[in-house]
């Protein structure tokens, strides 16, 4: 099995190359958006890839469209490969369930993040403003400690550097106050129902970010959701054994963490080769995490390879 670290797909305009994922436009109407196996780590892309990434976190990307469309449309159009346009089936061999064919929207210009517990950035903003991101908390919290509801967190999407993030009132200001309590509410309600699922197999979802946009002017669910690019997942089992005091680590890129933390590298680009042994674990936390939270076998992905 060939690992996909870069598209050119002839026939269709490339749009953007993200750290992960390559966009092509197919028509005025409809993208179509590829996930790569590439890695990222402390924000920079890996040399080596991790073979079938992509299509594990697409996988778990649909399964989870699938489960929430009772709270929420979607943008997707088509996923299996007979159902693309003709020129996206000419590169069937590569796109084989890495690709989605998406509705174009108006993304609203807001990453609209949901916190489930007082970590990273956020305990450190809470130590020193009694705040995370400008929302007021109570006195006296501990780190690690469960937002129930979890906290939204809106940021901007920088098209180059960090997103930086921004109250709520902020938001209202870019989006209008309506639509800023639309993304809210519908941000929490997409994550309470995820967490839910997921804990109830075995994953603790900490974290994630969504975007939304609109199409025929209703508000819909835009890019990849739920994977451990775009949210922070831990083994359950692990973090309970760690919290309240200790950190749990992150259920999929902890193996290459540690690995990039005792190698040497100063963190700017490039970055190292992965040893296989590195890449293969990694593999199989994302492997693990899609079987756990689907309950299945990754579709299209077999032992050691790819079909
Ligand atoms: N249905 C859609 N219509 C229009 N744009 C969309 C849709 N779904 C996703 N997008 C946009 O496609 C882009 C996907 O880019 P991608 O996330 O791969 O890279 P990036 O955001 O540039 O960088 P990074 O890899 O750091 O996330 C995002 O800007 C997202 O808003
Ligand atoms: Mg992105």
């Amino acid at each position: 099995m060939q690992a996909v670290v870069k598209t050119e797909l002839s026939g269709l305009k490339l749009l953007n190359r993200g750290k992960v994922r390559d966009i092509y436009a197919v028509d005025d109407e409809h993208l179509l958006l590829v996930a790569t196996d590439r890695i990222s780590a402390f924000d920079v892309v890996l040399p080596e890839p991790i073979p079938g990434k992509g299509i594990i976190l697409n996988q778990l990307a649909l399964f989870w469209f699938d489960l929430l469309k009772p709270v929420t449309a979607n943008h997707l159009v088509a996923s299996d490969m007979a159902d693309m346009p003709a020129a996206v089936r000419a590169h069937k061999d590569v796109l084989q369930g890495r690709a989605v064919l998406v509705r174009r929207a108006n993304v609203f210009p807001a990453e609209c993040i949901a916190r489930g517990f007082l970590l990273g950035s956020g305990w450190k903003d809470y130590q020193h403003s009694g705040s995370v991101c400008g929302i007021p908390l109570p006195a006296g919290l501990k780190k690690n400690h469960r937002f129930t509801p979890a906290l939204f967190t809106p940021s901007t999407k920088a098209a180059a550097g960090h997103d930086e993030n921004i109250s709520f009132e902020s938001l209202a200001t870019l989006v209008g106050a309506t639509t800023a309590r639309e993304l809210r509410d519908l941000t929490l309600a997409v994550f309470e129902k995820a967490r839910a699922h997921a804990l109830s197999r075995g994953i603790i979802i900490c974290d994630t970010k969504f975007e939304w946009g609109t199409i025929d002017g209703r508000t819909v669910l835009v890019d990849e959701v739920l994977t451990p690019d775009s949210s922070r997942f831990w083994k359950q089992e692990e973090a309970e054994r760690l919290l309240p005091a200790g950190d749990p680590p992150s259920y999929d890129k902890q193996v290459v963490r540690n690995w990039l933390e005792t190698c040497g590298w100063d963190k700017t680009p490039p970055g190292p080769k992965l040893p296989p042994e590195v890449a293969a674990l990694a593999r199989q936390r994302y492997i693990e995490i899609y079987e756990r939270i689907a309950g299945r076998p990754v579709p299209g992905l077999v032992e050691g390879g790819v079909h």
